[in-house]
């Protein structure tokens, strides 16, 4: 139950699917929440239930490509918790273009939101981290950053981006560790959330139809609490030892030839 017990999280992203996963599951483990959304009605009503269950939350409207939002998130931050201690960079969009698709505005939104997004959460919270004796930071890649195919959603400009990501965690991870500042990476498979049902997908068993026999483990695709949990072991203290790592949740997709 108190497995962050007094720490501070900020989590972007959170208004749907794993980064709402992660916002329940870490005030259920102890947290104070910074749930952080570019759609503030729905992050709202989602934080007032975290709250009306007992659960220690804030909500703040965040564009994760726009540095002015980020200076806005840390000053709440700090004026209503005082620190941060987690950070958990979840924030993401997909555009199914391949390359011969895609125009330049396709690649650049994807580009802004999920690796230039992550760049500007890490750039705002590592000073305060530095300050305080350390922190952890949890990147969302994608099993796109490993392999091709059905794993990226046909999206070129989304692979590339989770790719950045992979290799900035591990920048990150090195030139932070000294401060006690852990970094890593979660690589999802196909998970069922909120970006999925936007494409026309209802269940996680539905879901699974389209995918089985790529992961080993059924039903062929996860629900954001996999992903959620993963969130929690690289927040909580339990992976004091662990940085630069990949964890990679996906049914076994990528150890598959
Ligand atoms: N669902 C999957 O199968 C899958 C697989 C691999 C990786 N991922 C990654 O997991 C992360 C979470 O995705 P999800 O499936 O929960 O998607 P989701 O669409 O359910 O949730 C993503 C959230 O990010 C928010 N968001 C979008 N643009 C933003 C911005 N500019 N600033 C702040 N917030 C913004 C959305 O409003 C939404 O609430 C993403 O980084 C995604 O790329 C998802």
């Amino acid at each position: 139950m108190d497995r962050l017990k007094g720490k501070v999280v900020i989590i972007t992203g959170a208004a749907s699917g794993m980064g709402l996963a992660g916002a329940q599951l870490f005030a259920k483990e102890g947290a104070k929440v910074v749930a952080t959304d570019v759609v503030v009605d729905v992050l709202e009503e989602k934080v007032n239930e975290i709250v009306a269950n007992g659960g220690d939350a804030l909500a703040i409207q965040l564009d994760v490509s726009q540095p002015d939002s980020w200076h806005t998130v840390i000053e709440k931050t700090l004026e209503k918790y005082g620190k941060v201690d987690v950070l958990v960079n979840n924030a993401g969009i997909h555009i199914p273009k391949g390359i011969l698709e895609a125009e330049l505005d396709d690649w650049n939104k994807v580009m802004s939101i999920n690796t230039t997004g992550v760049w500007l959460g890490m750039k705002a919270v590592i000073p305060h981290m530095q300050k305080n004796g350390g922190g952890s930071i949890v990147n969302t890649s994608s099993i796109a950053a490993i392999v091709g195919g059905f794993g990226d959603g046909h999206g070129a400009a989304y692979s590339a981006s989770k790719g950045a990501v992979r290799a900035l965690t591990k920048h990150a991870a090195q030139w932070f560790g000294e401060g006690n500042i852990r970094v890593n990476s979660v690589h999802p498979g196909a998970i069922f959330t909120g970006m999925v049902e936007k494409a026309g997908i209802k269940t996680q068993e539905e879901m699974g139809t389209h995918y089985e026999g790529r992961s080993a483990l059924k039903p062929y695709a996860g629900e954001a609490l996999d992903i959620a949990n993963a969130y929690l072991y690289l927040a909580s203290d339990e992976s004091k030892y662990v940085t630069g790592l990949e964890l990679v949740v996906d049914g076994g997709w990528t150890t598959r030839s």
